[in-house]
């Protein structure tokens, strides 16, 4: 397996050429609409184009960074998760997440996937403050940014459209030394070995 970060569980690292052929995992789940009730994403509808195109984005700026997640003992790619709007000069991001495979939903990966990357993104990239929204529906994804440490900052109102109603979009952020002192051990428990990736 590539390594990037490594969890004990789960390991997070960039797309492989296979995850991103028209019969992979992920191009489907772009297509199914029970993974989208509660955020924007299809509108318009899934297609090769407009998919490879979103990947070369990530490839060739600095404003995101897409990780595939994959399950340790079967190798499988189970989701994504991202960094995106990353701001280099107020040192901020957007975390951002899709656990595509099914089977793996309510297992708490999402939870551990955050945790990894939320350490990396304050220990490695330096950012200040990590922010997320989410619509106030999604009650599950507003679990997971509650478990990762994520704070409610205020709300935009009205502002996601999903069948036929608007929904508020409620702001969380995380800002670098509070997380570090509250969640810091809880991340670092995550990794398979945290001394691999940020050596003391
Ligand atoms: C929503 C999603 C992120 C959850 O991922 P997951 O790996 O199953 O999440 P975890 O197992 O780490 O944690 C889920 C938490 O939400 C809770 N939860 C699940 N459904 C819930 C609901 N309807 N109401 C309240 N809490 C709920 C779980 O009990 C768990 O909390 P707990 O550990 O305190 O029991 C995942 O299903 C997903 O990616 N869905 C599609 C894309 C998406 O919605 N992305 C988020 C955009 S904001």
């Amino acid at each position: 397996m590539k390594k990037f970060i490594i969890g004990k569980e789960i390991s997070l690292h960039g797309l492989r050429s296979k995850d991103l052929s028209e019969d992979s995992p992920y191009f489907n789940w772009l297509d199914d609409l029970s993974l989208d009730i509660y955020t924007e994403r299809s509108y318009f509808p899934n297609n090769l184009k407009s998919y490879r195109s979103y990947y070369e984005h990530t490839c060739e700026n600095s404003d995101i960074l897409l990780l595939g997640i994959y399950d340790n003992q079967s190798g499988k790619h189970i989701g994504n998760i991202s960094f995106q709007h990353i701001n280099w000069i107020n040192r901020n991001a957007s975390i951002n997440y899709m656990l595509g495979d099914k089977e793996f939903t309510g297992k708490g990966i999402t939870t551990q996937a955050c945790l990894m990357l939320m350490y990396y993104g304050f220990n490695k990239l330096n950012f200040e403050r990590i922010w997320a929204g989410v619509s106030e529906a999604h009650l599950a994804s507003q679990r997971v940014l509650q478990k990762v440490g994520l704070v409610e900052e205020g709300k935009k109102r009205k502002h996601i459209l999903r069948q036929g109603n608007y929904y508020d979009v409620i702001m969380m952020g995380a800002i670098r030394e509070e997380w570090i002192e509250k969640f810091g051990d809880l991340a670092r428990s995550c990794f398979r070995n945290p001394k691999e990736i940020f050596p003391e």
